[in-house]
């Protein structure tokens, strides 16, 4: 028997960059995860989740395919797929999976799956392999398989992240470095507000952004949006809707850079405006925030934060905020208060350090 454990993420700052070559800086949390895989003497592999209820679901080891299977088991049976497509020979087994993660609250409790169960499978199969190498298969299950056109942020946040750490990614030369992230140090608490709102999940939006910022690459003729040097050539597109898409992805990879710089000179809570800004480019340039997370920013702000933003692909789930611990019960009840004011359901809120990556379990 094996078995692994895989931490979600929140990204302090660089969202919607990393499916154009851009700049991201997430950190595990610590909930997550944990695989557990045991060998089975037919050629089936089988998936329960102990938060899915429900008998397993049992798949013929030598005829997965993609869209074999869809629901929360496509994620743990995709992951099986790709390794089989990466050239391990993959034991049949019996897998569980178990989650803290809150579902539906953007903490990437899909990535945290997929490595969870590349971990454990690899492991029983006796095969050895670099983090970075498990966080390329599970983004191939995620795309492949699942069929979620997401970037790598996740499952490479998922697989190598630092405790007490951010982990700097640059996608587009797939280099990643630990930045020193000292919340407690500097008298700091990083707040995530599950908002419970999942309007992501009746749309394509992500998939429609994506398609906006590729025809803003061509016409901007860059290779890559990162290469966009002077971000007021972005204003030269005729295109409105590409203009504000594309400046979205410019302006917020010169924020990812000016966040590690005043980590590196040790301002940390001077990193709070910046979160800020980068909420406003999503809220208006980008158009991938909703209510649910406007309200949550603005109430932690005006109650004293030094700064907030929605995280991960957006339309719901959580927002974070940066703030000061003494004003963290401040914050908390005024988010809460203008949730009870609109009759909306409270925001879950966790006080979050940076969490240890992925990792095997005796
Ligand atoms: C989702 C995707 C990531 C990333 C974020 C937005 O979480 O899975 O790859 O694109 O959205 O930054």
């Amino acid at each position: 028997m094996s078995r692994a454990h895989a931490p979600g993420r929140v990204n302090l700052i660089g969202e919607h960059t990393d499916y154009t070559g851009g700049f991201v800086l997430p950190m595990a949390v610590d909930m997550g995860v944990t695989c557990e895989a045991t060998p089975r003497a037919d050629r089936l592999v089988t998936a329960w989740s102990r938060e899915m209820s429900g008998a397993p679901m049992a798949a013929d080891l030598d005829n997965l395919a993609p869209g074999a299977v869809t629901g929360w088991a496509a994620y743990v049976l995709g992951t099986i797929w790709a390794l089989g497509e990466a050239g391990v020979v993959v034991p049949p087994c019996d897998i569980r999976i178990e989650s803290t993660l809150p579902a539906g609250a953007g903490l990437s409790s899909s990535a945290a799956v997929e490595c969870a169960v590349a971990l454990a499978v690899l492991d029983l199969a006796g095969v050895r392999m670099q983090a970075r190498d498990i966080a390329r298969i599970a983004k191939r299950a995620e795309n492949d398989f699942v069929g979620a056109p997401t970037g790598s942020m996740d499952q490479v946040a998922s697989m190598l992240a630092q405790p007490d750490a951010l982990l700097f990614f640059d996608t587009g030369l797939d280099i990643t470095r630990t930045v020193p992230f000292p919340l407690r140090a500097n008298g700091l608490h990083l707040l995530v507000m599950d908002t419970h709102a999942h309007h992501q999940l009746v749309t394509d939006e992500y998939g429609e952004r994506r398609r906006a910022l590729e025809a803003a690459t061509v016409a901007l003729a860059v290779p890559s949006l990162r290469d966009v040097q002077d971000a007021r050539s972005v204003e030269s597109l005729t295109d409105d809707t590409l203009r504000r898409r594309a400046r979205h992805v410019v302006t917020e990879n010169a924020r990812v850079q000016h966040v590690i710089e005043l980590l590196t000179a040790g301002e940390v809570a001077a990193v709070g405006p910046v979160l800020s800004a980068g909420h406003a480019s999503l809220r208006d340039d980008l158009e991938v925030s909703c209510d649910e997370l406007d309200v949550a920013v603005d109430a932690a702000v005006n109650a004293g934060a030094l700064g907030a933003r929605m995280v991960g692909g957006g339309f719901g789930g959580s927002a974070i905020a940066l703030v000061r611990a003494t004003h963290v019960d401040v914050v908390r009840s005024a988010v809460a208060g203008a949730y009870r004011a609109r009759n909306w359901r409270e925001p879950d809120v966790y006080d979050v350090v940076p969490a240890p990556g992925a990792r095997l379990l005796a």
